[in-house]
């Protein structure tokens, strides 16, 4: 073949049938919008907002097969048929055993950290995520990074920034002893280091390391499938298999699971616990009647489930990933063009700006990721979402967590915009660079006790 077409382009592998109009805004609107909003993306009514690249949670295109499946949920209370054919994609799909369905992703974490961890447990994981850690921390239990240094530095090109370095870990057990443990806690596509995989040959060799001390591995699988691409294009061995056996053999190397099924499982609502151990299941079966609903339903419709269940299938296709991956790479690289800084590799669910080297002049008291996000807004109404020192939170002594990285996430959910959308994100972003040095920062004028930057509100400096 020659190299024109090696070089090919991916397009998606769907057509539209439906679209949703959008309210289109003045720099005037927005203004007095942002004000309301108290400098805060999240307070904005996405009216509002043009191209929402808050999050990629729940804000996923379902397809005709799955709004198909929505019309065949059972809703009966107890024993649903929808219960029955979600616990078999994931048994088939996932290949855990036990499932309980809850109404998101933090549903599970919830249930679970209350049943596997003891007051002053140790919980490391590959960089936290904001409500996982949280849900740690209130069963009792202390999150430790063990994510490898790359993963905290913006400019490293490492291309599994998601590994855990093992030294950190065994650090951890010789210090606190294996029964502190709780579990290993590993996200696969780490979110908070910009989308970032996990190699399958780290985790093979965490399984070794957690097998010979006794510790189980609990799996965030909130965007496997978007790792599982990621091993297929970059780990020796790898390239010839399908996203779908690399899922599962993902899961295989792990103990249960947590899912946020809004992201990778293209849905708008739901997420579940897996385990593979009976004991572990029975108990979450006790407490789920108590946070979420029965154990065959878990707070969410039959309908949920179905969609659920026929959204998983459709995740696992190789021409999925490659146009999903593909659209967060086209508009890493436009940017990249412009001379925006932003983390590398292009992670697997958006663009992460570095607001450090985007606003040098800014201390990270000043929130220079929470204010660049109000700035893009501001001047096309383009939604982001601040990712570095407000998401980050206070230690339980009160302090703030500086965290190294202080980013701009540009999210793109799933199956939703359009290669004219990128390009205009990419162009917006690009006038705001051009001014960077007159932006000033924000301060801090409310803050609230858990996950802050929900709803905290600022004032421009
Ligand atoms: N784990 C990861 C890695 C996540 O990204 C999220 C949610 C959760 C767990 C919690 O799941 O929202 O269904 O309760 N992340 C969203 C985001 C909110 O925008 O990144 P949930």
């Amino acid at each position: 073949m020659t190299k024109k077409f090696n070089n090919r382009s991916w397009a998606e592998p769907y057509k539209m049938k439906m679209v949703e109009l959008l309210k289109m805004t003045t720099k005037n609107q927005r203004l007095k919008a942002l004000k309301e909003a108290g400098f805060n993306t999240f307070l904005l009514k996405s009216e509002d907002v043009y191209i929402d690249l808050l999050t990629d949670s729940g804000t996923n295109s379902m397809s005709d097969r799955q709004w198909s499946a929505f019309m065949t949920g059972d809703e009966a209370y107890a024993g649903s048929k929808s219960y029955y054919n979600m616990e078999k994609a994931i048994q088939t799909f996932y290949g855990y055993k036990y499932v309980i369905p809850t109404h998101q992703g933090r549903g599970a974490e919830n249930i679970l950290s209350q049943i596997l961890i003891k007051k002053g447990d140790i919980v490391p994981g590959n960089m936290y995520f904001t409500t996982t850690r949280l849900h740690q921390e209130l069963a009792g239990g202390k999150f430790e990074d063990i994510i490898i240094d790359e993963a905290h530095d913006a400019k490293s090109e490492f291309p599994f920034k998601g590994n855990v370095d093992l030294n950190k870990l065994d650090y951890l057990v010789k210090k606190h002893g294996a029964s502190k443990i709780s579990y290993v806690s590993i996200a696969t596509n780490v979110n908070m280091a910009g989308g970032q995989p996990i190699s399958m040959a780290n985790l093979k060799a965490l399984r070794e390391y957690t097998k010979t001390h006794g510790i189980r591995i609990i799996h965030d699988m909130t965007r496997v499938a978007e790792n599982a691409y990621f091993i297929q294009q970059r780990e020796e061995g790898y390239a010839n298999k399908k996203i779908k056996e690399i899922v599962f053999e993902i899961c295989s190397l792990t103990d249960g699971a947590t899912m946020s099924a809004k992201k990778d499982a293209l849905v708008n609502i739901g997420g579940f616990l897996a385990t593979n151990e009976w004991d572990v299941f029975e108990e979450a079966r006790n407490l789920v009647v108590v946070y979420e609903g029965l154990h065959t339903y878990g707070g969410l419709a039959g309908r949920d489930m179905e969609a659920i269940a026929v959204g998983i299938k459709e995740s696992l296709d190789d021409h999925h990933q490659r146009a999903r991956v593909g659209q967060v790479e086209y508009l890493g690289k436009k940017m990249e063009e412009f001379g925006i800084p932003i983390v590398k590799p292009i992670g697997g669910h958006g663009i992460f700006v570095d607001a450090k080297a985007f606003l040098p002049h800014l201390t990270q008291d000043q929130f220079p990721a929470q204010t660049l996000a109000a700035e893009i807004y501001l001047d096309s109404g383009v939604r982001t979402m601040e990712r570095g020192i407000v998401s980050a939170g206070r230690k339980a002594n009160g302090e703030n967590y500086y965290p190294d990285l202080e980013l701009v996430r540009f999210t793109i959910p799933r199956r939703v915009y359009t290669q004219a959308h990128m390009d205009v994100i990419a162009e917006s972003t690009a006038m705001v660079y051009d001014r960077r040095k007159k932006i000033k920062g924000l301060t801090m004028i409310y803050e609230p006790k858990y996950l802050r930057f929900f709803q905290a509100r600022f004032d421009k400096l």
